[in-house]
């Protein structure tokens, strides 16, 4: 790309899509992440000479050109791909990972019995891609993270911004038409702090695509800053 910031020299990885929970062989718990986006950062990463990984859970996606992906499909193999790839400069969290997983999975199909009125399954927390890679000992430069807020956004963003020890995060833009998980625009507020001030840049609504390149903008410069 003519213009923009090389990446050249530095290790990028991020993560893209939903991640699958497995309850017996034939079922699972998921979520409506296309890995768009992620895909679009890992894509314009490479573009721009970074050395990009790609940890994508369950998607129908083509690996962009110049992008080493790694295809991985609960959010335990999402969690142990990510830290097998440290040390690196830069970590993109855009993967939409379970909260929570079936704490038993049962080995053969789980069936329906005549007279049962419901089933109660167990679910337990998944454990924090984003936050064991921020305060891991080999924490990458930057760590970067998405909010998927339907309401009051930029309170969870700031506050998901500081519990999890992030350099900046990406809350999309709710309400705005066409832009979203499946979609192929999307529209990002982006918080940081900076000198002990609270600071925004808001992006789009644009093509994934221009995001993605408009965000790898913004993180280079807090990376020289
Ligand atoms: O807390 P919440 O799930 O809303 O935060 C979203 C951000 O955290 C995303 O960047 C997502 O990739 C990351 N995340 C993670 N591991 C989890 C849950 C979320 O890395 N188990």
């Amino acid at each position: 790309m003519t213009g923009a910031a090389s990446l050249s020299g530095l290790r990028i990885v991020v993560s893209a899509g939903p991640t699958f929970e497995d309850i017996d062989p034939v079922r699972f718990i998921g979520n409506r992440s296309s890995g768009k986006m992620g895909f679009a950062i890992a894509a314009a990463a490479a573009r721009r000479g970074g050395e990009a990984t790609l940890v994508a859970g369950p998607v129908a996606l083509e690996t962009p050109i110049g992008v080493e992906r790694i295809d991985v499909r609960s959010a335990a193999q999402m969690h142990a791909a990510v830290l097998a790839l440290l040390p690196c400069d830069l970590y993109i969290g855009a993967a939409a990972v379970a909260d929570f997983t079936p704490q038993q999975f049962a080995s053969s199909k789980i069936k329906k019995r005549a007279g049962e009125t419901g089933l109660t399954l167990e679910l337990v927390r998944t454990r924090d891609i984003l936050a064991d890679i921020a305060t891991h000992a080999r924490r990458p430069r930057m760590v970067v993270g998405f909010a998927a807020e339907t309401d009051t956004v930029e309170s969870y963003a700031r506050a998901k911004l500081a519990d999890k020890h992030l350099d900046l995060i990406a809350a999309n833009r709710v309400g705005v038409e066409g832009a979203g998980f499946e979609s192929d625009h999307n529209a990002l507020t982006l918080y940081w702090r900076q000198d002990g001030r609270d600071c925004a840049r808001a992006l789009g609504p644009a093509p994934k695509q221009q995001l993605a390149e408009a965000l790898l903008d913004v993180i280079l410069e807090r990376m020289t800053a």
